[in-house]
């Protein structure tokens, strides 16, 4: 069985990564919890509490074949005021860190998170060769990642460094990620307090949301794969472009509950995103990737989680 460390896997991508996973793979979810939470990863998953910077809490994994690195500073308002400095030091030691050590244990392939932040308001669809001028502190570090992971692949050509734009991402597991989670998870909680999703100017903006199984899914096509890459990136998405309008009717309609979204000035005034649509011809070619949860679906499956939650609360609340 392919043994597979997967560095902040007890946050949201990574704590769904080890538990689709965790029959196909010997997974070792390691996370610092900075924001993850042990409650997420699935019962024998084996779970490493340890710092990604740390070589002495890597080698707890032991040898390994393939490292997913998710860990890192993951959002960014994560990087405003105080956050600033230890936002880089810890996104970008934590990837070279992991990078020498993966190299120096004979892992073959490190597979890491880059984001669609990347692309700012670039022309939609957004493809990979396109010249990218990040907006934010959060996209200037994964473009470092993408930089650093080409040159080191160059003195080392050995170990394949292959990167994921990950589009907007949404799924279950986001609760500890709270005002940093994605506008799915954020107006679905708003919702089912009975509370008003707030939308930022019209509404007319655009995300290509992607459910977390589908993020899963190209990780697993890399791990997978026998095809040399060298140094890659690869976006990931649905190549879909849905407007946060729509996200307001479609949960309206799965609550129903009739709250509809409140409209503010929108308070962003430097760097904010108007619209996210990914070209996903490259992953669909190289790997074999096919978007497979409808949005529909996705954000039906996701209001149902959290009327369970709501009533496992409720009824916690009764007894106490
Ligand atoms: N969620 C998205 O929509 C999205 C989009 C693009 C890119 N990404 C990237 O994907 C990765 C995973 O994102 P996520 O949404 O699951 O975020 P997340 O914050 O839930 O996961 C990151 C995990 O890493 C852990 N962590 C942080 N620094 C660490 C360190 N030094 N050592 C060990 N653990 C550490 C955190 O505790 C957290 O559990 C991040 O790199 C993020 O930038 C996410």
């Amino acid at each position: 069985m392919k043994k597979v460390l997967v560095t902040g896997g007890a946050g949201f991508i990574g704590s769904n990564f080890c538990n689709l996973c965790k029959d196909k793979y010997e997974v070792i979810a390691l996370d610092n919890l900075f924001l993850g939470d042990e409650a997420n990863l699935d019962k024998g998953i084996k779970f490493i509490k340890g710092d990604a910077c740390k070589t002495e809490d890597l080698d707890k994994a032991g040898p390994v074949d393939f490292v997913v690195h998710l860990a890192g500073t993951s959002s960014a308002p994560m990087f405003m005021g105080n956050g600033l400095v230890k936002g880089y030091v810890n996104s970008v030691e934590s990837f070279l860190t992991v990078l020498e050590w993966a190299r120096k244990n004979g892992t073959k392939k490190v597979i890491y998170a880059s984001t669609s932040s990347l692309y700012g308001n670039n022309p939609l669809p957004l493809t990979e060769d396109q010249h990218v001028t990040p907006l934010n502190h959060y996209a200037v570090t994964k473009e470092l990642y993408e930089h650093a992971g080409a040159c080191y692949n160059k003195v080392y050509p050995e170990m394949d460094i292959i990167g994921f734009r990950f589009m907007s991402v949404y799924g279950p597991h986001e609760e500890a990620k709270g005002e940093f989670a994605n506008l799915i998870s954020q107006f679905c909680w708003d919702m089912a307090r009975g509370l008003q999703p707030v939308i930022y100017g019209d509404g007319e903006q655009t995300r290509d949301f992607t459910n977390v199984r589908d993020v899963v899914q190209g990780i697993t096509l890399a791990i997978e794969t026998n095809k040399k890459f060298g140094a890659d990136v690869f976006n990931i998405g649905t190549g879909r472009a849905t407007s946060l309008n729509e996200i307001a009717e479609a949960l309206e309609k799965a609550f129903g509950n009739g709250i509809q979204a409140k409209y503010i000035e929108n308070p962003v005034k430097e760097g904010y995103v108007k619209g996210q649509w990914a070209d996903i011809s490259k992953i669909k070619e190289v790997l074999g990737y096919e978007p497979k949860i409808k949005l529909e679906d996705g954000i039906k499956e996701q209001v149902e989680n959290v009327k369970i939650d709501r009533i496992r609360q409720t009824s916690s609340d009764k007894l106490r």
